[in-house]
C-alpha cells in the first residue's frame, strides 16, 4: 500500500467532524462515500459542507466550478456495504463511545477491501483499542483531525504498536495531499499530542476561574492577548463542546490515573445542566442573545 493506492476514501459518521472531514478530502480531488445510519444527518452535513464552502465562493477564496466538483465528490450512504465497497482508506469518526467503535470496526473488518487503511478519528481511543477487532491491524492506526477540519491545519497520524511502516507513510502523504500538516505521533499516548497540551492548559485557566484568580472573560483575554491563540479556553471549550470537553478530561483522568485530567466543577455543573457550549445555545457563554 502506497499513498497512490487510495483512489477512494470512506468516512463513517456525519458528525461535526466526519461531515467536515468528508469535505476537506473531496476538496483535495478523492471521491468520498460519506456514511451514516441517519439520512437526516447525512442531509444536514451535505448543507452544512455546502454553506461553508459558497461562503468561500462568495469571498473569492474558492473557484465556483471547483467547489460544485468537490461538493459532488462526496456521495451519502446509509448502507455501510455501499459506502465501504472500494474504499481504499476508511475514516472511522463515529460517537466517542468504546462499543460503538468497537462494532464498527468489526463490521469493517468483514466489509472494507483486504489492503485498505482502517483509521480511526478518535481523539480519546488510540488504535489498539479496536486492534483486536480486526484481523490484519497492521493497516489499523489513527489519523486525527481537529475541529473545525474544513479550517484547522493540523492531523495527527498516530502509530499503533500494530500498524505497519507503510501504512504510517501512506497516511502522512495522503494528510499532505488533502492539503493539510502531518505529524506523526510515535506512539501511543493520551490525548496524543495537541489535545494533551490543550486540555491541560484548558484545566488551569478552569481552576485559576474556579479559585477565584481572575475573571472567564478576563482569563480568555490574557490567553488571546498574552499567547495570541484565536480563542480563550472558555471559548474554545464552547466550541468543542463542553460534554466532548468533558469526555476528554474524564477518559484523560480514567486511562492515566493522574489527577489533572480530573473535570473541574466549573465544567461539570455547565453540562450536568445541559448547557453544552454553542451547540445547546449557552455554555461558558451564552450565543442566543448573540
Ligand atoms: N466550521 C467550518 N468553518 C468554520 C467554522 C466552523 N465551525 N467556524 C469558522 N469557520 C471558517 C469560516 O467560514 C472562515 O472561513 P473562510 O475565511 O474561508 O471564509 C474562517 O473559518 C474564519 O472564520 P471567522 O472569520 O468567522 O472567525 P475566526 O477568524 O474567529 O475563526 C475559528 C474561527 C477558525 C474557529 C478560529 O477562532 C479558531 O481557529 N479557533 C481555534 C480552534 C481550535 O483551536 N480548534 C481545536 C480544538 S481541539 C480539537 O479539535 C481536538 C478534538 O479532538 C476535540
Amino acid at each position: 500500500m502506497t499513498v497512490d493506492d487510495i483512489r477512494k476514501v470512506c468516512v463513517v459518521g456525519a458528525g461535526t467532524m466526519g461531515a467536515q472531514i468528508a469535505q476537506q478530502v473531496a476538496l483535495g480531488g478523492y471521491p468520498v462515500a460519506l456514511f451514516s445510519r441517519s439520512q437526516h444527518r447525512l442531509d444536514t452535513a451535505v448543507q452544512s459542507n455546502a454553506k461553508l464552502l459558497g461562503r468561500r465562493v462568495e469571498k473569492g477564496k474558492l473557484d465556483a466550478a471547483e467547489c460544485e466538483a468537490a461538493l459532488a465528490r462526496v456521495t451519502t450512504h446509509t448502507d455501510l456495504e455501499a459506502a465501504v465497497r472500494d474504499a481504499d482508506l476508511i475514516i472511522e469518526s463515529v460517537a466517542e463511545d468504546r462499543e460503538t467503535k468497537r462494532q464498527i470496526c468489526e463490521q469493517l473488518d468483514a466489509l472494507a477491501a483486504p489492503g485498505a487503511i482502517i483509521a480511526s478519528n478518535s481523539s480519546t481511543m488510540a488504535s489498539s483499542f479496536f486492534a483486536d477487532c480486526i484481523a490484519h491491524d497492521d493497516r489499523l492506526l489513527n489519523v486525527h483531525f481537529f475541529n473545525p477540519a474544513l479550517v484547522m491545519q493540523l492531523v495527527e497520524v498516530v502509530r499503533g504498536p500494530h500498524t505497519s511502516d507503510e501504512v504510517v507513510d501512506a497516511s502522512l502523504e495522503f494528510v499532505r495531499r488533502i492539503g493539510r500538516t502531518p505529524v506523526l505521533v510515535e506512539k501511543e499516548t493520551y490525548g496524543f499530542i495537541a489535545n494533551r497540551i490543550l486540555f491541560i492548559a484548558m484545566q488551569e485557566a478552569f481552576r485559576l476561574v474556579e479559585d477565584g484568580y481572575v475573571s472567564m472573560e478576563d482569563a480568555d483575554l490574557a490567553v488571546k492577548n498574552g499567547l495570541n491563540w484565536p480563542m480563550g479556553p472558555f471559548e474554545l471549550a464552547d466550541l468543542v463542546g463542553l460534554d466532548v470537553t468533558e469526555d476528554i478530561l474524564s477518559q484523560g483522568h480514567a486511562q492515566t490515573g493522574e489527577d489533572r485530567w480530573k473535570p473541574t466543577a466549573i465544567l461539570t455543573g455547565h453540562t450536568q445542566r445541559g448547557e453544552l457550549g454553542r451547540k445547546s445555545g449557552k455554555g461558558f457563554y451564552e450565543y442566543a442573545a448573540k
